[in-house]
């Protein structure tokens, strides 16, 4: 609870990218690599936000909106040290936010199956289980889409 007061959630830099490459090769299998997150940042610089803590990026989540009205989640990770300390929650908290102002009615994601800890931590904010996407990996893995319905 301690730590909650030292996060600060904050628009990502240019600077922070690398910090943040080597959160998604901590947290993911299939990580994005650097020209992806460079991509998304010069496409959606408002959709992209990054947790700083101890003087570095802990954490980060990007959002962008599509499909008309909705908010669609690409990735969020916490610094493996850093997680249970509601970093993710205030990552999402804000990027929903965003997400609503910019005109989202709902927000939506994909997990992997196998990922019942996301899931958990999706759950607890408000997303409810849609629908499962067989092979929606590359490794083959299906993925399962969770929304959250914003009120209007
Ligand atoms: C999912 C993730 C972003 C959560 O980040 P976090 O900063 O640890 O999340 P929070 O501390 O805000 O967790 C809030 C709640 O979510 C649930 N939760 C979070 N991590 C959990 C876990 N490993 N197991 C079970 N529940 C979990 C808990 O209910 C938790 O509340 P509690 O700590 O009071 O019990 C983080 O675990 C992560 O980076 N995972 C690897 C990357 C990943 O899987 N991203 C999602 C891809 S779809």
């Amino acid at each position: 609870m301690v730590a909650q007061q030292l996060v600060r959630i904050r628009d990502v830099r240019p600077k922070d990218m690398q910090a943040i490459l080597s959160i998604e090769y901590k947290c993911f299998k299939d990580p994005y690599p650097l020209s992806l997150l460079n991509h998304l940042y010069a496409t959606h610089p408002d959709g992209f936000l990054v947790a700083e803590a101890d003087g570095k990026i802990v954490g980060y989540v990007i959002g962008v909106i599509r499909w008309g009205a909705t908010g669609h989640i690409l990735a969020i990770a916490t610094d493996p040290p850093y997680q249970r300390r509601n970093i993710g929650s205030a990552l999402m908290e804000h990027i929903i936010s965003r997400l609503r102002a910019n005109g989202a009615k709902l927000v939506r994601l994909e997990v992997r199956k196998s990922n019942a800890e996301a899931q958990q931590f999706y759950l607890k904010l408000g997303f409810r289980e849609r629908e499962e996407i067989p092979y929606y990996y590359e490794d083959g893995e299906a993925a399962v889409t969770m929304d959250y319905k914003l009120e209007v």
